[in-house]
């Protein structure tokens, strides 16, 4: 599938808020600075659509993007940044978990890891809470451009899933990408279509 057009719509605190839903829609979620905002940039290939920051805590809304008139693409705040206190991290939690719950046409959730990086608590949890829920999703490992030496993204890659079937039956569906070499798009767009 190819995106031809690709637009905000806009930004809620509440998916009660959230723009009709007859259309069907995918959401990028994992910790803040894992790169959501930065993907869907890549997969649209419009630098700016979505808000991007080296800082993490950079996306505070949901925020839904309407692709070629048909499907919507939406950016989550990250979990997990300490820096911004308990009150505000809490608030995030609950902002993303009751948009996962209820909002009906919600398609496919995207959980996005640093493709550097061992599993984390706050991963592990979120992606226990979404088993524990019935909510079906897929991993997207991040970043794959920052592992330069030959095998490492590899073999760390691996060793996620190795952690992760200590305690998961099996794996979801797993995306490689990079938005920075722009690896793994059409792979993960493929598969939106298949959802659609
Ligand atoms: P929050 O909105 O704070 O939750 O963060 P986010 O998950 O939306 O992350 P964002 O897309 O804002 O990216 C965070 C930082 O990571 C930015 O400095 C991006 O340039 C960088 N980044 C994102 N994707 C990639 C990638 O594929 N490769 C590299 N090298 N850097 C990336
Ligand atoms: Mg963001």
């Amino acid at each position: 599938m190819q995106i031809k057009k690709a637009e905000f719509v806009m930004s809620n605190p509440d998916f009660r808020q959230c723009p009709e839903s007859k259309t069907p829609e995918f959401a990028f979620i994992g910790r803040s600075n894992v790169g959501k905002s930065s993907l869907i940039n890549a997969l649209t290939n419009k630098k700016a659509l979505a808000k991007t920051s080296g800082k993490p805590g950079k996306t505070r809304l949901i925020n839904h993007f309407i692709i070629n008139d048909r499907w919507y693409l939406v950016d989550l705040p990250g979990y997990g940044y300490a820096q911004i206190g308990k009150a505000e991290r809490e608030k995030f939690e609950v902002m993303i978990h009751d948009y996962i719950k209820h909002r009906e046409n919600l398609k496919g959730v995207f959980v996005l890891i640093d493709s550097r990086h061992e599993p984390q608590k706050n991963d592990t949890d979120f992606m226990e809470w979404l088993g524990q829920n019935e909510i079906p999703f897929v991993i997207v490992f991040t970043k794959s451009d920052k592992s330069r030496k030959a095998g490492e993204l590899d073999r760390k890659i691996n060793k996620y899933k190795s952690i992760m079937l200590e305690t998961w039956e099996e794996m979801p569906e797993c995306f490689i990408t990079s938005s920075e070499h722009r690896k793994g798009l059409d792979d993960v767009l493929s598969f939106i279509e298949t959802l659609i």
